[in-house]
């Protein structure tokens, strides 16, 4: 069982330069919220409340603006600083106190998750005790992605690293489970030819030791990364079209708490106060009023 989680909300940002050269990606908006809250929000469906938020140094006092500690939404949000974007697997090195001898739960900041029974598929994926998986999901451009194939019991057998060669469509998404191994592992590992410590040398552990699995988002999925100003854009017109649409947030933190049963109305109206008069209290105003399933 997996019951801690990782945000990673550092890196540089060059492909958002310059947005990016005053403020922190993570702190963007997608549509009406920054981005972090979408990595947090799928982290706290699936049952996650212990995180640990990666940021760049000297960055953690404007994510502690937002958000202090995450008494508000009934979990524990730790910061911590990562001196340089040395790559993905530094995560389990900076959080390895954090991790304890726990399984642990790896989301990029920056990746944006929406499908039917998404809470029901996390579930499933925090289930994990031994070994590790990842989510795969169809991309048009493989040749972009970490790339999978997997045999008839979702056992990943092939992973290749951006493959100039099209052998499957499905990239390795960025939300990971992996057992306590995580971390002596990530110790193990050497820096690439581009001088960053790589997430699929990592899986590629777990995989020869046939025991990576692959779980899916399904095709009415979407699966978004918000890190080139492209994406960020398309992300934001998504969220846009399905809440103004349907009158239902994606990731809204508050609510989920409330789902979970983590935080009561008293915290909502707690929230209303802090946020001031703007969509997102109205919102939450709401969820004051009607009882949820
Ligand atoms: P990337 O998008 O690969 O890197 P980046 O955010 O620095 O952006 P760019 O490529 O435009 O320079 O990172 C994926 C996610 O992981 C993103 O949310 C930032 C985060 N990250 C860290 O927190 N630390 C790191 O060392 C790296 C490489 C990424």
């Amino acid at each position: 069982m997996i019951k801690k989680g990782i945000i990673l909300a550092g890196g540089i940002g060059s492909r958002m330069s310059p947005l990016t050269k005053a403020v922190n990606k993570h702190l963007l908006p997608i549509y009406d919220k920054p981005v972090f809250f979408y990595p947090l929000s799928v982290l706290m469906l699936s049952g996650i409340k212990d995180i640990l938020i990666v940021v760049n140094k000297g960055e953690q006092h404007q994510f502690k603006k937002i958000l202090p500690n995450g008494k508000n939404l009934g979990i524990k949000i730790t910061y911590l600083e990562q001196k340089n974007p040395n790559g993905l697997p530094d995560a389990f090195l900076i959080g390895e106190k954090f991790i304890g001898n726990e399984n642990i739960a790896l989301i990029l900041g920056d990746n944006f998750f929406y499908a039917q029974s998404l809470t029901k598929k996390l579930r499933e994926c925090v289930k994990l005790n031994k070994g590790a998986a990842v989510i795969l999901h169809p991309v048009k451009n493989p040749s972009s992605y970490g790339i999978a194939t997997v045999n008839k019991k979702n056992k990943i057998i092939k992973i290749v690293e951006k493959p100039k060669k099209t052998f499957s469509n499905l990239a390795v998404t960025g939300l990971y489970f992996f057992d306590n191994r995580v971390v002596n592992y990530s110790k193990k590992l050497k820096p690439s030819k581009r001088n960053e410590l790589e997430i699929v040398d990592l899986i590629n552990k777990y995989k020869s030791n046939n025991k990576l699995t692959a779980h899916f988002l399904g095709r009415g999925g979407a699966w978004l990364d918000t890190g080139s100003i492209k994406d960020f854009y398309n992300t934001s017109a998504f969220v846009s079209a399905i809440e103004n649409r349907q009158g239902l947030k994606i990731a809204c933190l508050e609510e989920i708490a409330l789902n979970n049963k983590w935080i009561n109305k008293k915290n909502i109206e707690m929230a209303i106060k802090f946020y001031g008069k703007c969509n997102y209290s109205q919102y939450l105003s709401t969820l004051t009023k009607k009882s949820f399933k």
